[in-house]
């Protein structure tokens, strides 16, 4: 499974992290950056991890900056991404679960990197419940 990461200066070290995390469970990186910790604006890493997942060159993407909150909106602005900014574990689970969420999105100075990866890891294992959520997105998809 392939993964692609984007992050801005605020993300750039959990991005990090999770990356050495993916690599070393035999998942396949596209790391779109940014690759420091020098300011950069949020909107194009989300936008290039957005197409990477919709033109199907990654299977998930992971999104991160300071709140997770601009590179979620930037990220759903690319239609077919359904970017989930998450701060616990059952919001990973569920955003699977029920909204079908193809991107997850952190906020590198909100969580700790421990909870991060743990959301990572449930994210990138759960499965679309389908059934009743599947009309829900379809829905989304319709707007
Ligand atoms: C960058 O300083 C910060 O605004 C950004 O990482 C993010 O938190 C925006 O939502």
């Amino acid at each position: 499974m392939k993964i692609a990461l984007g992050a801005d200066h605020g993300g750039f070290e959990l991005k990090e992290k999770i990356k050495s995390h993916l690599l070393g469970k035999g998942f396949e990186v596209l790391d779109l950056g940014t690759n420091s910790t020098a300011s950069v604006d949020y909107p194009k890493f989300g936008h290039a991890v957005g197409h990477a997942v919709v033109n199907k060159d990654a299977d998930f993407g992971i999104v991160v900056c300071g709140t997770g909150i601009g590179i979620s909106i930037a990220t759903n602005k690319v239609p077919g991404v359904r970017a989930a900014l998450c701060t616990n574990t059952t919001m990973a689970r569920l955003t699977r679960e029920h909204n079908d969420a193809n991107v997850l999105a952190l906020g590198g100075r909100i969580v700790g990197d421990v909870l991060a990866l743990e959301m990572v890891d449930i994210f990138l294992s759960t499965a679309f419940e389908g059934g009743r959520h599947s009309n829900r997105i379809n829905s989304i998809e319709a707007i």
